[in-house]
């Protein structure tokens, strides 16, 4: 791709990214009305960390000292509403495409997509079948569109191939690559030779969430898990540091959710209430989705409705708006879904965890860690609330992409920039979309 030196945007780090665009967008669009984002030689630099699985409190529960460095100089975000099912699967997949589960279409980590008559499990093959994947379109492919480039260490969906695109640099999956090796990788794409560095990086890490399900959270055993995730983070600040990249790459350090304490106490035994050969189970507790047999939505919904008061029970159709879980083929014309800590079973026979996550997203144990720092964000400054939709316009702010069509607003998270878009965004060329305040914000 050409890229013309002779526009480069060589800015102090004060300056917006968008005032930059600003200055180059215009000379340019009136010269040959080229994109412009082919004529931008820097573009900002943005890396999305997942630590899975990291509640929102974690970081108050031991010495963390490097989240510490992030929010004093950066953002924090207390309350972080992200998208039900507070599942691993979809809350990934919302973050990079802005966009609830029901309309990205990765709505659980197990599905059945009963127009294809096919079942998604991310721990078979299918995984890797793009149309899966393809009712939304993911931040990295979008980047790329633009004419950056991006880099994924594991992100969820980012070694499927989807609407004809793998990110420019990749890892395949593997969970025994060490997290190091990650993140060695990512700051090699980083600082490559300027024709070939990324501007978009994704960096996801399997814990706390593996030792949240087995020990439970409230194990003292978390605790050096947790400080443990902290070094981690400790050490991609040094790489970028060694690297001279710490104050140019925005870093963005967040998860996909909580994690809520279980018990054996608290086990709903389906078998209980209704027989296995009235349906098909299709994914795992915490909220369930049901499949009945032809025929038998009624039955097997009359049984189920007021059999446990500790499960509720809802006809697709019923599902709380506020979940915006309704209109997807893949969502079950029934779906169970336990209160806290509650496990749902056929019966008891299955493996049980001690932690669990997909729970109501409303629910606090089922929130994230939101921490920001880099010269897009403001320093030391605390924000209430956000819904993870949102981080979507963000990044495509810092970025200066174009957003596609998406659920966030960045209206409700404007704030933890450090200059605000509104004095300099060039509206007439490239109109934001449109705020949605569906909700009150804060
Ligand atoms: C769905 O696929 C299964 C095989 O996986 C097959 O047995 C079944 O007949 C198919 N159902 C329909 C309605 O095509
Ligand atoms: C996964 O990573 C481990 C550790 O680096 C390596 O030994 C193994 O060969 C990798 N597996 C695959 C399939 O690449
Ligand atoms: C529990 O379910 C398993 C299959 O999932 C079955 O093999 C087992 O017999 C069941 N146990 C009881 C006590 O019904
Ligand atoms: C989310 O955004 C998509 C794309 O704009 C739109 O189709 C969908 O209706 C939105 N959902 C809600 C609940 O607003
Ligand atoms: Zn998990």
């Amino acid at each position: 791709m050409a890229r013309h030196t002779m526009l480069s945007c060589f800015l102090p780090r004060a300056c917006s990214p968008l005032f930059c665009l600003w200055a180059v967008v215009l000379p340019v669009v009136s010269l040959n009305s080229l994109n412009h984002h082919e004529h931008q030689d820097h573009r900002p630099k943005l890396l999305l960390v997942s630590f899975d699985g990291f509640r929102w409190d974690y970081i108050d529960r031991v010495p963390t000292p490097n989240f510490r460095r992030i929010m004093d100089s950066g953002v924090k975000v207390e309350f972080v509403e992200n998208v039900y099912i507070t599942k691993t699967y979809p809350n990934h997949y919302s973050m990079v495409t802005g966009l609830y589960a029901e309309t990205h279409g990765i709505v659980a980590n197990e599905m059945y997509d009963p127009t294809l008559n096919l079942s998604f499990s991310t721990e078979a093959d299918s995984l890797y079948e793009s149309r899966w994947w393809e009712e939304a379109v993911p931040l990295w492919v979008t980047v790329q569109k633009d004419g950056g480039r991006s880099g994924a260490a594991m992100w969820p969906g980012s070694d499927v191939k989807i609407h004809g695109m793998f990110p420019t640099r990749y890892l395949q999956y593997n969970a025994s690559m060490s997290f190091e090796y990650r993140v060695e990788r990512i700051i090699e794409w980083f600082s490559a030779p300027e024709e070939e560095a990324v501007d978009f990086g994704v960096l996801y890490w399997e814990e706390p969430d593996e030792s949240g399900h087995n020990l439970g959270p409230q194990s003292p055993l978390m605790d050096a898990i947790i400080a443990g995730i902290d070094e981690k983070l400790g050490f991609l600040m040094d790489e970028l540091k060694k690297a001279g990249l710490y104050e140019e790459v925005n870093l963005i350090v967040t998860s996909d959710h909580g994690m809520a304490q279980l018990s054996p106490e608290k086990i709903i035994e389906l078998d209980e209430y209704v027989d296995r050969e009235l349906y098909t189970w299709v994914d795992k507790s915490p909220v369930v989705g049901i499949l009945p047999r032809e025929g038998k939505l009624d039955e097997v919904f009359g049984l189920l409705v007021d059999a446990n008061p500790n499960m509720l029970a809802y006809k697709k159709e019923d599902v709380p708006l506020r979940f915006h879980y309704q209109h997807n083929t893949r969502i079950m014309p029934i779906l169970l879904e336990a209160k806290e800590g509650w496990t749902i079973m056929q019966n008891r026979s299955g493996p049980f965890m001690l932690g669990n996550h997909g729970y109501d997203n409303t629910l606090r144990s089922m929130q994230p860690v939101f921490v920001a720092r880099g010269p897009a964000f403001r320093q030391n400054y605390v924000k209430t609330s956000m819904r993870s939709v949102d981080l979507y316009p963000l990044m495509c702010h810092i970025l200066s992409t174009r957003p596609l069509p998406n659920n966030g607003s960045l209206l409700n998270i404007q704030d933890l920039l450090s200059s605000q878009p509104a004095a300099s965004t060039p509206t007439a060329a490239h109109p934001p979309s449109p705020p949605k305040l569906n909700r009150v914000p804060g």
